[in-house]
């Protein structure tokens, strides 16, 4: 059975991860800093959870900092998760975007917390299947960040294993934009040129960013206090132009009844838009 860690551990990791992501981590989920931190303990060879903090507190620059940090935080992901969404985006969100740009021919997607890939593949595969001319014509950025690098780094090799295209992703678009590379799915390279990846804290500046259509911010906030949500919804709308659609994850829309964006209803699914201009 595995030990709990010295109860001053489990609040330096709180702190850490907090000071690095904003991402609120409850004392009653001590278990995890155990659980998760223990393997990256042993890797580095520091006995233990409490002999990983004792080192970051003595090296508070050590490279194992970012790696506690992305070991604490979440990266469940899929495939065109919440079908729902992917729906009203590919025949409500896109069609209207795309006709309103037809004088600008200019369109900008950002999977603001993109954890493995899976969601700035699914926009590229979307966008590729139902909009090929707008694709082929058009300047069409996907920009894709997370903060973990390691994820990041996943995410822009874009290999998954069986069981992760099992998951949410169409036969057809399988057998269309993936390739079989020693027994794992490889992206294509004609949708996996269609992102670019890079590192962007949320709750950091954003630089150089062009306004944005359609901004997928899904899963993440939930993460965050009331007042860091707060900050990173200002900086949306900010980001976001004035018919821009702004995406959040399905267990999050209740949660913001922020009053400088409105819900836009599309069926079972739900866009934010900014109120004002
Ligand atoms: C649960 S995943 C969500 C993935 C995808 N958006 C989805 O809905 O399927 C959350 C992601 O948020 C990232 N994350 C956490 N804190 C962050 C921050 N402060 N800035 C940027 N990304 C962050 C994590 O690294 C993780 O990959």
């Amino acid at each position: 059975m595995m030990g709990s860690p010295d109860p001053s551990t489990s609040e330096f990791v709180r702190r850490l991860v907090h000071e690095r992501s904003a991402i609120v981590i409850d004392a009653s989920k001590d278990y995890l800093v155990q659980s998760r931190l223990a393997p990256v303990a042993r890797d580095a060879g520091l006995g233990g959870v409490d002999g990983l903090v004792e080192h970051l507190r003595r090296q508070p620059a050590s490279p194992l900092r970012d790696v506690v940090v992305d070991a604490m935080t979440t990266n469940e992901t899929s495939f065109f998760r919440d079908a729902a969404q992917w729906e009203a985006l590919a025949t409500h969100v896109l069609p209207e975007l795309i006709e309103r740009r037809r004088a600008q021919r200019t369109l900008t997607l950002w999977s603001a917390a993109c954890s493995s890939g899976q969601e700035p593949y699914s926009i590229a595969m979307l966008m590729a299947d139902r909009f090929p001319r707008v694709v082929a014509e058009w300047n069409v950025r996907i920009v894709a960040s997370d903060l973990s690098a390691e994820m990041l780094g996943r995410a822009a090799a874009g290999r998954y294993s069986q069981l992760e295209v099992n998951r949410g992703l169409p036969a057809p678009y399988l057998v269309r934009y993936f390739r079989q590379v020693s027994g794992q799915w490889e992206v294509r390279d004609e949708v996996r040129q269609l992102v670019e990846f890079r590192a962007l804290n949320l709750v950091e500046p954003w630089p150089g960013l062009p306004p944005v259509d359609v901004l997928c911010m899904r899963n993440v906030l939930i993460y965050f206090d009331a007042m860091t949500k707060r900050r990173v919804l200002s900086r949306v709308h900010d980001v976001l132009r004035p018919d821009g659609h702004l995406m959040l994850g399905t267990a999050e829309s209740t949660l913001y009844s922020d009053e400088r964006f409105r819900r836009v209803e599309f069926g079972r699914a739900t866009t934010y838009q900014r109120r004002t201009a």
